[in-house]
């Protein structure tokens, strides 16, 4: 529409106002509101931003692609990425405590960002920092009175604010239905314009015990198989989003063929919300669980058994972790 027109090319200007000549860098996630910020400021200020995309090994199947192949076709960004994966399997290993993993992966991406940030200095200064920031973080950080802390979340698009750098924040203004418009207008590959929330620490909180390449490899499967008979089942819109955990010490003897199995369970957590503040488990239909459980049990080995979380927020989180 030609109002979402104007805001994209307002904030395009007021872009190309604040950063002058400088240059600016940006992480990107794999969510839409640090795609939709980069691309904005890229067409605002092209060559002069560079973006950075921390793949930390813990992403779904297809989400790497989707950042370092459409994304840039779509966008021309430029873009460096770093395959970090060893390195944050490596300072995983023996973890886990889910806080524990949270402050580790929270740790090394800053510690990978700083790197790249240092290896793009070398051709210049920067000055600016762009975030995806929206309008309700806005106002929840503004009059956040002594909000309850009870995971610690990590948003690898939010960076802490560093001193060293001015904040480019294109999108503060705008609420998430927004935001999407705003990435249809400039192009962005549908998945990740209307993706749901998928946490910053990845699979890696989705795994309950210890996060190994093997077991990353078994949800990532599991995971992609529950995703495409949701959509589907045309429920990407009714359903918040469902977390598929994998309960990685866990194991249930099974028979398949003529054979005894001795393998793991994955929860399925589909949940309704407004806000992810509170939850209500979805009612998925029987049908379509069925041919979840079905597919998984069939396509990825070393799962047995398909479980069905009907816990509402509160008391159970979202995430398991
Ligand atoms: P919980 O599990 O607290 O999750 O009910 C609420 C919402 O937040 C997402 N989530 C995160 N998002 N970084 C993020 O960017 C995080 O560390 C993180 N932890 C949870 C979760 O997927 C749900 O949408």
């Amino acid at each position: 529409s030609w109002t979402m027109l104007n805001i994209v090319e307002d904030s395009v200007e007021a872009v190309r106002r604040q950063v002058g000549d400088g240059r600016a860098i940006c992480a990107l996630s794999g969510g839409v509101d640090s795609a939709v910020a980069a691309a904005i400021v890229q067409r605002a200020i092209g060559e002069r931003l560079t973006c950075v995309f921390v793949d930390h090994g813990l992403l779904r199947k297809g989400e790497a692609e989707q950042v370092e192949r459409d994304f840039v076709a779509v966008t021309g960004v430029k873009l460096r990425v770093v395959d970090a994966s060893e390195r944050f399997l490596k300072a995983l290993e023996g973890v886990t405590d889910p806080e524990e993993k949270r402050k580790i992966i929270g740790r090394e991406f800053i510690r990978v960002f700083e790197d790249e940030q240092r290896a793009i200095m070398a051709d210049g200064p920067v000055e600016f920092l762009v975030q995806g920031t929206l309008y309700p973080d806005v106002v929840e950080s503004g009059g956040g009175t002594g909000t309850a802390n009870i995971k610690s979340h990590h948003n690898v698009g939010g960076l802490p604010e560093d001193l060293q750098f001015k904040l480019v924040e294109p999108l503060r203004a705008l609420f998430k239905d927004e935001v999407r418009r705003a990435g249809e207008e400039l192009g962005l590959p549908a998945a990740m314009v209307w993706r749901q929330p998928f946490p910053g620490p990845g699979l890696g909180i989705r795994i309950v015990g210890e996060v190994t390449r093997d077991r990353l490899a078994i949800l990532r499967e599991a995971d992609a198989i529950a995703r495409e008979e949701l959509s589907r089942a045309g429920l990407d819109r009714q359903i918040w989003q469902c977390p598929v955990v994998l309960l990685a010490d866990v194991r249930s003897v099974g028979v398949q063929g003529d054979g005894r199995t001795y393998g793991h369970p994955v929860v399925l957590r589909p949940v309704t919300s407004e806000d992810a503040m509170t939850a209500d488990w979805s009612r998925v239909p029987y049908d379509v669980l069925s041919r979840i459980s079905t597919r998984i049990t069939n396509e990825v080995r070393e799962i047995n058994r398909v479980v069905l979380d009907v816990t509402s927020k509160p008391p159970g989180t979202i995430e398991w972790e």
